[in-house]
């Protein structure tokens, strides 16, 4: 039989996987006005966001298919298409050449298609959401329905961002690493967790029926805490910045409760102990805790499991599907 080997640190990388397909908030509806431009750094690369007066948003490739200018560096939101500060050639949010001021005749190939890559876009929850695909394919499944936040009667939604040194698998695999809330987050005690594979969706449930997840696809997650009758949603979405950075943001909220309610009490309390400290009896939020481990740990292929742990190979299992070679 073969010796098992335990490699050592420099034999180990912090994130070997390329950037995962799927959908992900790469913005905040709130921070894109029409008429603006930003330069966004995802999926390993630089993209150029505007929006244009009828409220479309183009998330496309910074650089002109004309000359190579950069469309984030002078370029302007002219109607609803993004303009070159070189030429002044126009395109719409899809990549479409929609104009070229002094040619009589556009180039054959931009006749034909988008001549700029551009990522599908969504905007849902005032949240702008894009596909990502490596190869450029269609969304094979859709940004999910979340009941909290289309319906009345819940509080503003709170958001929160977080740049984590790691890629979205590393984060994740918190969801179904039960052993870790006992020793790093100090729950009193090691709850049970349930987790299963369904397509692109990933069930979880930890303490049973305490912290009940569904992932979908590699970027997004909802997730509610539930005691005492109460319910908090925290939705989850991560984005990939590069390989070994995801920039991390959470929307939170919950039923509306009247001030001082003993609902509101506890909504507010799982509200705060799912980020920050545990100020003594419930466990501490990720942020005063995993991002630590997270911002500095590596990547084991063949990790050593005991008996103890959580269903950790189901979910680099379910991590796998969306790994596809450019
Ligand atoms: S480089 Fe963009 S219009 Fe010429
Ligand atoms: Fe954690």
């Amino acid at each position: 039989m073969k010796d098992q080997i335990v490699q050592t640190s420099t034999e180990l990388e912090r994130c070997p996987f390329p950037i995962p397909y799927g959908w992900y908030v790469i913005e905040l509806s709130e921070n894109l006005a029409v008429g603006d431009i930003q330069n966004v750094e995802a999926f390993d690369q630089q993209w150029v966001m505007f929006r244009g007066e009828d409220g479309s948003v183009g998330v496309t490739d910074p650089i002109c298919p004309h000359l190579g200018a950069h469309l984030g560096h002078g370029g302007k939101v002219v109607g609803n298409n993004i303009r070159c500060p070189f030429h002044h050639w126009e395109y719409d949010h899809q990549g479409w050449c929609k104009k070229i001021p002094y040619g009589k005749v556009m180039p054959g190939i931009a006749k034909k298609k988008p001549i700029l890559r551009s990522l599908p876009t969504q905007e849902r929850y005032d949240l702008i959401f894009v596909w990502y695909h490596p190869k450029g394919e269609e969304p094979t499944f859709e940004v999910p329905t979340i009941p909290e936040l289309e319906s009345e009667g819940y509080i503003p939604v709170r958001h929160g961002q977080w740049d984590i040194g790691t890629c979205l698998q590393e984060i994740g695999e918190n969801s179904v690493d039960n052993a870790h809330l006992k020793f790093l987050h100090g729950s009193p005690v090691i709850p049970p967790v349930e987790a299963s594979i369904d397509g692109h969706n990933f069930n979880f449930d930890i303490g049973g029926g305490y912290i009940v997840g569904k992932c979908h696809g590699a970027g997004i997650q909802e997730l509610r805490h539930n005691q005492q009758g109460v319910s908090m949603l925290m939705f989850s979405t991560g984005l990939p910045v590069n390989p070994e950075l995801t920039r991390t943001r959470m929307h939170f909220t919950f039923k509306d409760y009247p001030e001082g309610s003993k609902e509101r009490n506890v909504a507010e309390t799982l509200y705060q102990h799912s980020i920050g400290e545990a100020e003594g009896k419930d466990s501490a939020g990720f942020e005063s805790v995993d991002m630590l481990v997270w911002n500095n740990k590596k990547y084991r292929p063949e990790p050593l499991l005991c008996d103890g742990d959580g269903p950790i190979q189901l979910w680099r299992k379910f991590s796998q599907q969306f790994y596809v070679d450019a």
